[in-house]
């Protein structure tokens, strides 16, 4: 596969039916430091893939402020800033603590002081899209969802939206305010948000899957992805990121990573065309492999 691919070849998508990305997006949270804490091990070369994204036509990053905390954001603002033309999408919602140590905090004072610093560290005067990172069990859900109503209220985001979340939530959510982007764990071998995504599909939500290059066993020798990785002369992480776009034209991937070839390779994926029948197969054999992990025999 040749670099030389826009995302803009992924389509576009309208997030809360008025800002227009392509989309094929971008995760910025591997840009930080090892347990997702801290600078990058490589801070030049984590710069050098944020500057390439829009060389590449990805105008959709995703970051939070609890990644590093708040170093993916002002990297973000080094590398892009003033970001025109770009939508950056962060969210709030999870307290650290140190390495691989994410707390739910939802407390309203928390998520709209944490929202006003996004704010700072992206050097912009409104955050196009900011999403709810997790909805904290130990806070009343209303009380978390009238902080983001107020948000948008107050002008400080434009758009919002959840992070792993079931129909009921979305719904219980809706009542507040638009959910204009869902953000759950979904690719071609983790297929336990379908209903989901059917619901998103159905009501114009934009559905951000993350971790979308995972493909498991399923990129093993002789698998029907290894088979199609060969025939398109492509990573089975491509494969993986192009049927992840064909499900769905509310899809918004994100992968990540802190490196240009990386990078590359990722955007390289929206040049590959799967057929109906090979998109088919891997759907299924990817839903088997889901299912098994599950232990529901689906
Ligand atoms: N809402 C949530 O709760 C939540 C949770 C997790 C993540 N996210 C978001 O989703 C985004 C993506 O999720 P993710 O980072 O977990 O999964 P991912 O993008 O599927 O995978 C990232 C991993 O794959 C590696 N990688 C990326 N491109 C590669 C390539 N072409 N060849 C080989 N290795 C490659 C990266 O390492 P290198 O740096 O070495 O390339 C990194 O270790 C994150 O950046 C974040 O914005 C959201």
């Amino acid at each position: 596969m040749t670099a030389e691919v826009s995302a803009a070849r992924s389509g576009t998508f309208r997030i809360g039916g008025d800002i227009e990305v392509n989309r094929l997006g971008f995760g910025a949270m591997r840009i930080t430091g090892p347990g997702i804490w801290g600078e990058p091990p490589d801070r030049a070369e984590a710069l050098r893939t944020l500057r390439r994204l829009p060389e590449l036509g990805v105008n959709f990053i995703d970051t939070a402020d609890s990644y590093g905390p708040d170093v993916s954001e002002r990297l973000l603002r080094e590398a892009l800033h003033p970001c025109k033309g770009l939508l950056i999408a962060t969210k709030a919602g999870l307290a650290r603590t140190g390495p691989d140590r994410w707390i739910p905090l939802g407390r309203p004072e928390y998520l709209i002081q944490q929202a006003h610093k996004s704010l700072r560290n992206l050097g912009v005067e409104q955050i196009g899209l900011w999403q709810l990172h997790r909805i904290d069990p130990k806070v009343p859900a209303d009380e978390q969802f009238d902080a983001v109503k107020q948000l948008l209220a107050d002008g400080i985001i434009r758009h919002a939206g959840l992070s792993q979340v079931s129909v009921r939530e979305i719904e219980a959510a809706s009542r507040y305010f638009r959910v204009a982007t869902v953000q759950n764990r979904y690719n071609l071998v983790d297929r336990s948000s379908e209903d989901v995504l059917d619901y998103c599909a159905r009501t114009g939500i934009g559905f951000i899957p993350w971790f979308p290059l995972a493909a498991g066993d399923l990129a093993a020798p002789g698998s029907v992805l290894d088979d199609l990785a060969r025939r398109h002369n492509a990573a089975p992480s491509q494969i993986a990121l192009a049927w992840t776009l064909k499900r769905s034209p509310v899809m918004l991937p994100i992968p990540g990573t802190s490196k240009v070839a990386h990078l590359e390779q990722n955007v390289a994926a929206v040049g590959i065309t799967l057929s109906d029948a090979d998109f088919a197969a891997l759907g299924r054999a990817g839903r088997q492999a889901s299912a098994a992990a599950r232990g529901d025999g689906d």
